[in-house]
């Protein structure tokens, strides 16, 4: 037996007891979890048979304390399937580490999770996304400063140097995109540059990030996908467009935009949801175990 520092030993046995708290809770076991970011929690509401667990009563996972993010675990169905659903994240501005930042999505991993889809709000760099715009993630530049798997690294979540190649799965961006055309909701595929926040971007800031081509800026989802490869787990990242970045239109960026954006097109937002569900599920079903 090789022996391990007591910090990786510890991140492991910490997400596999939070994960063992919450099958205390419900009988349902999925394999596909959702991150709903800003305002876009409401998805949670609608699923059925639902077991819903807060945040603090979980042992160990990190409070979230930004408005528009309520912090709880929903277990219920959508269309049939058995999902997990994180209301609310948290961030880096928060005053939380990469590492508590990610402590969530190590605990689904624990519960057996093998499909993610990450939601988030951003701003628009892209001059061809309007406001309330739908975007698949197809990729993201992480200009967060650091990165989650920084430390020791314990091989029962995964490698040392994950492959980041196809972060964001391409058969789940198709899905989206023909889910989307379906419906007749318009939906584009751009990369998302993650940023620390809290404060929005400078104009120069935009201008820099649009050279090295983002399409999209926000201060969630990079750690996360990072984390999710590390452990295997499939992606699906969607962004909502809730503002044109800075200095795109000669207005001030304020958080109740985005919030404002979010809510106008959370009806498509979840529609979309509902229909990319059944077939990533379908396909996390043909995975072998
Ligand atoms: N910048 C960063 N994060 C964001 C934005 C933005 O313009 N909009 C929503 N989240």
């Amino acid at each position: 037996m090789t022996s391990r520092p007591p910090s990786v030993a510890s991140e492991f046995f910490r997400a596999t007891r939070a994960a063992k708290f919450i099958q205390s809770k419900t009988k349902l076991r999925p394999s596909v979890a959702l991150v709903l970011g800003s305002g876009l929690g409401a998805f949670a509401d609608e699923l059925s048979s639902a077991t819903r667990i807060p945040y603090h009563k979980i042992p160990g996972f990190p409070r979230s304390t930004v408005a528009g993010h309520s912090g709880q675990l929903v277990i219920g169905k959508a269309a049939g399937v058995p999902l997990v659903a994180m209301q609310g994240r948290v961030h880096l501005y928060e005053g939380y580490s990469a590492k508590e930042v990610v402590f969530p999505m190590r605990v689904l991993g624990r519960l057996g999770i093998r499909a993610a889809i990450l939601t988030n709000a951003a701003g628009a760099i892209n001059l061809d996304y309007s406001q309330g715009a739908l975007v698949a993630i197809r990729d993201h530049i992480n200009l967060q400063g650091t990165n989650p798997l920084i430390g020791p690294n314990d091989e029962r979540f995964g490698v040392r140097f994950p492959d980041m190649s196809h972060a964001y799965a391409k058969a789940y961006r198709e899905i989206a995109l023909r889910e989307a055309k379906r419906l007749g909701i318009q939906i584009h595929e751009g990369v998302y540059a993650a940023l620390c926040g809290p404060s929005f971007e400078t104009p120069a800031e935009i201008r820099y990030l649009k050279t090295i081509g983002a399409d999209l800026v926000g201060m969630s989802t990079a750690f996360e996908v990072i984390v999710a490869r590390h452990m295997g787990i499939r992606v699906l990242g969607i962004s909502c467009v809730t503002n044109m970045a800075a200095g795109i239109l000669d207005q001030p960026l304020t958080h109740a935009e985005v919030m404002e954006t979010g809510d106008r097109v959370k009806g498509q937002f979840m529609a979309l949801l509902r229909a990319v569900i059944p077939p990533i599920a379908a396909d996390v079903q043909a995975l072998p175990s």
